[in-house]
């Protein structure tokens, strides 16, 4: 056994698209991360089908959990606790890996843990890197969440506001569908607006006035449809009155530029307010969108802005893993925070 041992955890994610499995010792080194991906299933629907979705987390589940035994070189009787995101989710997503999870508790006769794959996003900074310092605002950003927290540490977090409507990752796949980008969306926004100019077109910027901590995207969505389609009255009426094949490379930049921009901008004052009403001495950003670069930057420059440290996770964090899972569930462990084997699953939470 190593020093790790007694230390280690195994994690497990299934809530939408990618099946995972991690053990990750003291919360912190990531040992393994094996994530199956889903996504070249769900590409030609131009979404996540959940059918679809359940029936390949069943069908990959036991060899992600055993490469992942296998990359990290840990017997069973090295796991200290058996982890898994149990909420929020896709319900037949979910029922998959929580299974698995039980399965082994009950089979290794270690603790469950379950864990809120949301909250899992905002401790994924710390993994393979230092403890993060306390109180944090987080923000989550992904396909299918868009949350605010106020963290008073990595299993303490109040819900401070949410998307009234579309994640903010929903948001950027849509637009890209709108643009014939492909899918997912976010990369490809985020490769395009490269080469546009953010100030071509203005975008609105929704629920910006009060003190309002939540978010709206549906109808920057509809702007950028509208604009794409040349609707009258619209937000630049007759730029391209065809769609996305009538508009040039460059036509289609600008707009993803100028979409991104606007979304961007929202984050960052809804970021900025949530950490001055909380007295944050940490920000931080997590879920797939937290790989966006314009986001990366602009959540940086007001960390410095603010003078306070930034918390982003390293690209394999970003995007849905069980490393952050495991490392989150070690805290739970510590404060005695185990389930058990009757441990439901739960599609939505608002907390
Ligand atoms: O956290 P995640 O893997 O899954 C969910 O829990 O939803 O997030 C996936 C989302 C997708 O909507 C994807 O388009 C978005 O994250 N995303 C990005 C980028 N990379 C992934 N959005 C903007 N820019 C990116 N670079
Ligand atoms: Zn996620």
């Amino acid at each position: 056994m190593t020093d790790a041992a007694g230390r280690i955890i195994l994690g497990i994610e299934s809530t939408c698209d990618e099946t995972g499995c991690a053990l990750v010792a003291g919360g912190r080194d990531v040992l393994a991360n094996v994530v199956a991906t889903q996504f070249e299933l769900h590409g030609r629907f131009g979404g996540v089908v959940p059918e679809i979705a359940s029936r390949a987390h069943l069908e990959s589940i036991n060899a992600v959990i055993d490469e992942a035994l296998a990359r990290a070189g840990v017997e069973p009787d090295g796991i200290a606790a058996v982890a898994v995101a149990n909420r929020p989710g896709l319900i037949g997503s979910l029922l998959t890996g929580l299974m698995a999870a039980k399965t082994l508790a009950w089979a290794w006769r270690r603790p469950l843990i379950g864990v809120n794959h949301i909250h899992a996003h905002a401790y994924s900074p710390a993994l393979d890197d230092d403890p993060i310092d306390y109180p944090a605002v987080a923000l989550v950003a992904s396909g299918g969440h868009t949350s605010l927290y106020r963290c008073l540490g990595p299993a303490e977090l109040e819900l401070l506001g949410a998307t009234t409507d579309d994640a903010a990752g929903e948001a950027f796949d849509k637009v890209a569908s709108i643009l014939a980008l492909g899918y997912p969306g976010g990369p490809a926004i985020d490769q395009a607006a490269r080469k546009g100019d953010p100030k071509a077109v203005k975008f609105p910027r929704a629920l910006l006035k009060g003190q309002s901590l939540d978010f709206s995207f549906s109808g920057l969505k509809t702007a950028v449809l509208y604009h794409v389609r040349g609707v009258p009255g619209a937000v630049r009426p007759g730029a391209a009155d065809k769609g996305p094949a009538a508009m040039s490379e460059q036509d289609v930049a600008d707009v993803a530029a100028s979409f991104q921009a606007a979304l961007v901008d929202t984050l960052r004052i809804k970021l900025r307010r949530a950490t001055k009403a909380v007295g944050a001495r940490t920000l931080i950003i997590g879920g797939g969108v937290a790989a966006n670069s314009a986001l990366r930057r602009a959540v940086g420059a007001l960390g410095k802005k603010l003078g306070i440290p930034v918390r982003m996770p390293a690209p394999a964090y970003c995007a849905d893993n069980a490393a952050m899972t495991a490392g989150l569930a070690w805290h739970l462990l510590r404060a005695g925070r185990t389930d058990d084997l009757d441990l439901a699953a739960t599609a939505t939470v608002r907390k």
